[in-house]
């Protein structure tokens, strides 16, 4: 939530903040804003909307300067316009900054501060942690550092924050706690952004801030770092492995599109070098210290959010059907307030694309706290999940930039598949026979995506049907339930029409009286899995005169006699269906999306990255 970039070096400082801004935009789009110090001058621009939109307005305004800050917002305290946009400048409009995250306890700090004469002009949080700083300068006589190092002692809540002082051309102030920050060190020049995407074309060599951490970043001195207590840190240089390619949209027309089309690649390279049919094995190095502890656990629970959550759920049937081991899958924004049971027996397993997302962090750890083992299964290499907790299994899906989660889901869903079929295995519940056939299926699965890609005019056509509805209904049973569950959430937030999925036998107790012509319904009723009972949940629909577009197993007659319309994939073993059924219903959401005109990559009210609870 909220992208920050910052750059001081012996370039043009804006057209690197405005590249950065794009690449952040995914963090959120409420409003951006930039500020470059140049002649002694802070110039700082901002604008509510999107970084087109600051463009647009920064056309004829001075943009010079070889330091500068900027940011992209996701609102929270005080709704999105040009006053709320970062930077905010202090009352002596000296210091200027840029901030991703909440300062809880603003509001009691905020009336301090006006009692001592300062003078706010937005709603936010952020403003009153650099009129907080600035007065602790002037109190207390120290530098610019020292007084962040102080103000930040007093704060309560999540930061990244980046500071630009008009004394000063050539250094910048950050810190960071609970927000992702990373710092590019150029061969004469620093980058400072939430992630690497900014800073990858310039340079590969980085710096991730810890928590409580501050850093000075000097163009003389060079980077310096600090704890909050003051105590001093050596940088640990590391290599971004990331690739420019993978952040650009490589000819598609959005994201999300050219991500639904990585996933044959995606999940191969999940699997790269963990499953081995010649050898017939699976491995997973993140978690072979762990493995015992998996297998002897009172149980298993997977705490996420969103589609990471369904992810989970996916894995909570694989687990039970294929390891038996027991599993409970929660909300981490329930799981971290209900006062849960959790031992050292249990095993917390986070799962979470960005590896930031706030509820989860707060359910790891709470359930650390509680002696259980945490592990994490993340995308995003390097970030505060894979670092907190004490093992776990990275889904190497790439950079995934579209808000709408798609590669990201299927990466966590092979992940688990590999795991569940790993502890399977090792416990004895699959037998060497069905383990290689598993393993077998589930190395052709890269392929088999492909073929349900090379469906996509036709699913495109299909979509082309539904796309004025105002309601759609998913049913899914056993591993597909979940899948309808996520079809629903891909059509709600890109598309904004109303969408519930639902276990297909619960549909008679209550969504059934929503059936009519008008409402189309799609129902995942591959072979096996209940089959023959979702055929029975398609007739109830067709009894009531609803529209069934049906998910089939290739060369499915029964349905198709049925259904309105079927959409086919490859025949596969039950517990990897999963990652076939729900390439369909992306591609519905995104073509209905993209139809009715809305923003695919920056659905409305969203943002990629859930810093905040
Ligand atoms: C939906 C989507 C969100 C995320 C959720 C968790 O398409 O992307 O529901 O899945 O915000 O995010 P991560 O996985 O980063 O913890």
């Amino acid at each position: 939530m909220c992208g920050i970039v910052a750059y001081v070096g012996h370039h043009d400082a804006f057209p690197i903040l405005i590249k950065g801004l794009q690449r952040l935009e995914y963090r959120g789009y409420d409003s951006a804003g930039v500020a470059m110090l140049s002649n002694g001058e802070i110039n700082l621009y901002k604008k509510k909307g999107k970084v087109s939109d600051l463009l647009e307005f920064t056309k004829d305004k001075d943009v010079t300067g070889n330091i500068g800050i900027g940011h992209t917002r996701w609102a929270t305290h005080g709704p999105p316009n040009d006053v709320n946009a970062h930077p905010h400048f202090s009352e002596n409009k000296k210091l200027a900054i840029i901030h991703n995250g909440i300062i809880e306890n603003y509001a009691s700090l905020k009336a301090e501060l006006i009692k001592r004469g300062h003078h706010f002009e937005s709603e936010t949080d952020t403003e009153v942690l650099i009129h907080l700083i600035e007065d602790i300068q002037e109190k207390t006589g120290k530098d610019l550092f020292e007084a962040v190092r102080i103000a930040l002692g007093e704060v309560i809540g999540a930061y990244a924050i980046v500071i630009l002082s008009k004394d000063d051309p050539h250094t910048l102030i950050a810190a960071k706690k609970s927000s992702p920050m990373v710092i590019g060190i150029g061969e004469d020049d620093f980058y400072i952004a939430s992630d690497a995407t900014p800073i990858i074309e310039y340079t590969k060599n980085v710096v991730y801030l810890e928590d409580e951490e501050i850093a000075r970043i000097d163009l003389k001195d060079g980077l310096k770092l600090k704890t909050i207590k003051n105590e001093k840190i050596e940088p640990y240089i590391q290599e971004l492995e990331l690739q420019l390619e993978a952040i650009e949209k490589g000819g598609y027309d959005h994201f999300m599109l050219k991500e639904i089309y990585e996933q044959p690649r995606s999940v191969q390279d999940c699997m790269r070098g963990r499953l081995n049919i010649r050898k017939g094995t699976v491995a997973l190095g993140g978690i072979k210290d762990y493995e015992n502890k998996i297998l002897n656990a009172n149980r298993i629970i997977i705490v996420a959010c969103g589609t990471s959550w369904h992810a989970g759920l996916v894995g909570e049937y694989l687990f039970e059907d294929l390891a038996r081991i027991p599993v409970e899958v929660e909300y981490a924004s329930e799981f971290r307030y209900r006062n849960p049971i959790i031992n050292e027996n249990d095993v917390v397993i986070a799962i979470s694309q960005s590896g930031e997302t706030a509820d989860t962090i707060a359910a790891l750890e709470l359930a650390k706290s509680k002696g259980a083992t945490i592990l994490g299964v993340c995308n995003v290499v390097g970030s505060t999940i894979s670092r907190i907790t004490d093992a776990g299994v990275y889904t190497h899906a790439g950079p995934e930039i579209g808000v709408a989660s798609t590669k990201a889901f299927t990466a966590q869903v092979t992940v688990l598949c590999l795991m569940a079929l790993r502890l399977g295995h090792l416990k004895g519940v699959i037998n060497e026979s069905d383990f290689h056939r598993l393993l077998i299926e589930l190395s052709s699965v890269p392929e088999k995506i492909e073929n349900v890609l090379e469906n996509a005019e036709y699913i495109k056509e299909v979509s082309a049907k539904y796309k004025d509805v105002s309601n759609f209904l998913y049913l899914g049973r056993g591993y597909n339930f979940p899948v309808a569950l996520e079809g629903a959430l891909k059509l709600k937030e890109i598309s904004y029409i109303h969408a519930e999925g639902y276990p297909a036998a619960e549909m008679k107790h209550g969504p059934i009286a929503l059936i009519d012509e008008d409402m189309p319904v799609i129902v995942i009723a591959t072979k096996k899995g209940n089959y023959e009972k979702v055929v029975s949940n398609i007739q109830e629909v067709k009894a009531r005169n609803g529209k069934v577009i049906a998910i089939v197993t290739k060369g499915d007659e029964t349905v198709k006699k049925m259904a309105d319309y079927v959409i086919e994939i490859p025949e596969i073993v039950e517990p990897w269906s999963p990652l076939l059924t729900v390439i369909p219903l992306q591609l519905v959401s995104y073509y209905i999306a993209v139809m009715r005109g809305c923003n695919v990559d920056q659905p409305r009210n969203l943002a990629k990255s859930v810093t905040v609870e």
